[in-house]
C-alpha cells in the first residue's frame, strides 16, 4: 500500500524583500510612522523580547530578521500571495478581504497545498471585538461507507489518499465566500481579481515550484495534471511563465456569480463529470448540499493571554487548549530546551493527543466534550499523572484517561486591528494526485483524515478511533490550528497557525509558548527548534540537533523513546511589536521571506 509521506517544500519567492535586522525594527517602525489609523502605540506596552539560546549544533542562529511594516502584514507560503493580499489591503479592504485574496491567489501560485479543491478554517477577531471560526473542512460525499477503504481481505488500501476516491466534497470557496459576505468590505469579484490575473496572465515559476513538482512527478503523472505541470515531460521550468487558462475561467465564473457557480453551476457540472470518469463517487447534489458553518472560537487564556482558536471538527483548537492548560499548572517552566521543560512539554502533548485520537470527531454526528477537555480543572487532573523524573507510556496513560503533506497557513492583520488565521488544506501535497482538468485544479485527499480502520494508523500515524469513523456528510477530524493570541491588555499580539498534519498542533502552540513565555523575537520563536508527541507512535520526535546531546540522554533515561523528525510543521505567523507588525514565514521552508506588510 502506497502511503505517501507528507512534507513541504513550498512556494517561494525571487523578489526582493523588505528584510529589517529585527535590532533594527523599533527605529525603521518610527520613521516608517503609521497608517491605516491603528493606535500603534499598544506595542509600547509589550514585555521585552529575550534573545534566544539555541544548541550549538542547532541549525538556525538566533536574532535573525524578520519582515516589518508599521500598518500590516501578511505572512504566507507563496510572495505571490501575500502580495495578493497586500493589494487588497491597499485598496480599503480588510483582513478579512485580505485573508479571501490571498486564499484564491495561493489556489493559483501554490498549487501543492492552496485550493478550490479542499478546505480549511479561518478564525477572524475584527477589532470590534466580533470572533468567527469559520469551519469549510470538507465533508464525506453521500456515497461514503465506513469500509470503503477495506479491500476483500479487511486490509486498508491507499485509496483514501491517491485518486479519485480520496476526495471530501470540497468547502475552501463556500467558506471563503462565507467569511467574506459577513465580515468582508469588498465584493468577492473584487478579491478575486488578484487570483484571476495570476491565472490568466501567469506567473514566473521559481525554484520552490519546479522542485516540488519534481519531487512529485511520479504521483502527478497518474493522473491528468501531467499535460499541465509537465510540458514536454519536464516539470515546469523555473524562470518560465505558467499560465492556467481553466483556473483563469474558474475564478471568473466564482467572480461573476459567487459561490454557486462551484457548487450549483458549470464549474459543479465539471467537477462530478471529472471524478466520475475516474471512478469518484461525486454527485452534484454532494455540491449542492455543501454548506461551511460559522462557529464560536474556543476563547481560552495561558496565563494572562487570551487565545481564539479553532473548534471541531478540528482537533487543533483542542488539542492547544488542553496542553498549554497542562502546562499552565506548572508555577513556573524549566528554560527552553532543557530536560525538565522537553519532560513537561512532551508529557503534555501526549496526554492530549491521547483525548484528541479518541475523543474528537464531526460535532454535528458524535459527542464531543468540549467543555471538559478545554477546562482547567480536568487539566490539574492529568498533570497528576505526570511524574517529574520519567515519561508514562501511553498505553498505560491510555487506561487512566480512557475513563472519561498537504496544507498551508496564513496570517494577516489590517491597519485596524483586524485578524485574520487562516489554515486550508488538500491534505497532501497535490492532495490525491488527481487535477481537473475541467475546472482546473487539484482535488483533496481529506478523506485519510478519517479513521479508515478505527484502531490503525493513518497517513500521520494518527490512530483513531470511532469518533472519527467514516460517515455520509461527515466532516473528517483536522489539526488544523488556526490561533489569534491577545495580550493581558486585550491587543492582538500573535496570528499563527501551521501546516504539517497533527505536527500542526505542537508546531503552532511551541511557537505561542516562544512568544509568550520565553519571550522569544518572532523570527526566534520561529526557528527555535521543535518537538512533537502525538500519543501514538509512543515517541518523543525532535529536530535533529534540536535537543542537546546531554538532554536526550537524561530524557531516555527518564524513559523517553526519542527519535529525529526532520520535518516538523510549516508555520507562517505574524506578531505586533512596538510600532507595528513583523511577518515570518516558515524558516525551514526556504531563505527568502514570503512576508509583506506596509
Ligand atoms: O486537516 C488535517 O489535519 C490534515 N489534512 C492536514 C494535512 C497537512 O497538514 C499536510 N501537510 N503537511
Amino acid at each position: 500500500m502506497m502511503r505517501r509521506s507528507s512534507g513541504i517544500s513550498g512556494a517561494a519567492a525571487a523578489a526582493v524583500m523588505t528584510y529589517v535586522a529585527l535590532s533594527s525594527v523599533f527605529a525603521a517602525c518610527h520613521s516608517a510612522g503609521t497608517s491605516g489609523g491603528r493606535p500603534n502605540d499598544v506595542g509600547a506596552a509589550l514585555p521585552p523580547r529575550v534573545p534566544a539560546t539555541f544548541p550549538p549544533a542547532w541549525r538556525f542562529a538566533a536574532n535573525e530578521k524578520a519582515t516589518v511594516a508599521p500598518s500590516t502584514m501578511i505572512a504566507s507560503n507563496s510572495l505571490l500571495a501575500s502580495q495578493a493580499g497586500d493589494e487588497i489591503l491597499r485598496q480599503g479592504g480588510n483582513a478579512v478581504d485580505a485573508a479571501v485574496a490571498v486564499g484564491f491567489a495561493l489556489a493559483v501560485t501554490f498549487p501543492y497545498a492552496g485550493n478550490l479543491g479542499g478546505g480549511g478554517y479561518m478564525v477572524i477577531r475584527m477589532a470590534d471585538g466580533r470572533t468567527s471560526a469559520v469551519d469549510y473542512r470538507e465533508v464525506a460525499p453521500l456515497a461514503a461507507m465506513p469500509d470503503m477503504y477495506l479491500d476483500q481481505n479487511g486490509k486498508l488500501t491507499d485509496e483514501s489518499v491517491v485518486g479519485y476516491k480520496a476526495s471530501g466534497v470540497p468547502g475552501a470557496v463556500a467558506g471563503m465566500a462565507a467569511a467574506l459576505a459577513r465580515f468582508g468590505v469588498k465584493s468577492l469579484r473584487d478579491v478575486v481579481q488578484p487570483a484571476i490575473r495570476l491565472a490568466e496572465d501567469g506567473f514566473i515559476v521559481d525554484s520552490a515550484l519546479f522542485l516540488s513538482l519534481q519531487e512529485d512527478r511520479e504521483y502527478i503523472s497518474r493522473f491528468d495534471g501531467k499535460a499541465v505541470f509537465f510540458p514536454n515531460g519536464q516539470p515546469l521550468q523555473p524562470g518560465t511563465r505558467f499560465r492556467q487558462p481553466a483556473l483563469a475561467r474558474t475564478l471568473k465564473l466564482i467572480a461573476d456569480r459567487g459561490a454557486d457557480a462551484f457548487y450549483t453551476g458549470e464549474v459543479a457540472d465539471s467537477i462530478v463529470a471529472g471524478m466520475r470518469r475516474g471512478g469518484g463517487i461525486f454527485t452534484k447534489d454532494d455540491l449542492a448540499r455543501y454548506r461551511p458553518i460559522m462557529r464560536e472560537p474556543i476563547v481560552s487564556t495561558y496565563r494572562g493571554y487570551r487565545l481564539f482558536t479553532m473548534p471541531p471538527s478540528s482537533s487543533g483548537g483542542v488539542t492547544i487548549t488542553e496542553s498549554l492548560n497542562i502546562l499552565e499548572t506548572f508555577d513556573s517552566l524549566p528554560p527552553f530546551g532543557s530536560v525538565g521543560y522537553t519532560h513537561a512539554l512532551a508529557s503534555a502533548y501526549q496526554r492530549a493527543f491521547i483525548d484528541r485520537n479518541s475523543k474528537l470527531g464531526d460535532p454535528a454526528f458524535v459527542q464531543v466534550p468540549l467543555e471538559r477537555l478545554t477546562s482547567k480543572d480536568y487539566a490539574r487532573g492529568l498533570r497528576r499523572t505526570i511524574a517529574p523524573d520519567r515519561a508514562t507510556p501511553t498505553p498505560e496513560l491510555e487506561r487512566k484517561i480512557a475513563e472519561g503533506t498537504h496544507t498551508t497557513h496564513y496570517s494577516v492583520v489590517d491597519g485596524s486591528g483586524n485578524a485574520v488565521a487562516t489554515t486550508t488544506t488538500i491534505n497532501n501535497g497535490y492532495g490525491s494526485g488527481v487535477y481537473l482538468t475541467g475546472p482546473g485544479f487539484f482535488m483533496n485527499d481529506e478523506m485519510d483524515d478519517f479513521a479508515a480502520q478505527p484502531g490503525k494508523p493513518n497517513m500521520f500515524g494518527l490512530v483513531q478511533g470511532e469518533q472519527n469513523a467514516i460517515a455520509p456528510g461527515k466532516r473528517m477530524l483536522s489539526a488544523m490550528s488556526p490561533t489569534i493570541v491577545l495580550d493581558p491588555a486585550g491587543n492582538v499580539l500573535l496570528v499563527v497557525g501551521a501546516a504539517g498534519g497533527p505536527r500542526i498542533i505542537t508546531a503552532t502552540s511551541q511557537v505561542i509558548l516562544n512568544v509568550i513565555h520565553h519571550r522569544m523575537s518572532l523570527a526566534d520563536a520561529m526557528r527555535a527548534p521543535r518537538l512533537h508527541h502525538q500519543a501514538l507512535p509512543d515517541t518523543l520526535r525532535y529536530e535533529p540537533s534540536g535537543l542537546a546531546p546531554a538532554v536526550l540522554d537524561s530524557l531516555t533515561h527518564m524513559g523517553w523513546r526519542v527519535k529525529p523528525i526532520d520535518w516538523v510543521a510549516n508555520v507562517n505567523a505574524v506578531m505586533r511589536v512596538p510600532g507595528g507588525w513583523v511577518g515570518v514565514s516558515e524558516p525551514r521552508d526556504q531563505g527568502v521571506s514570503r512576508a509583506v506588510g506596509h
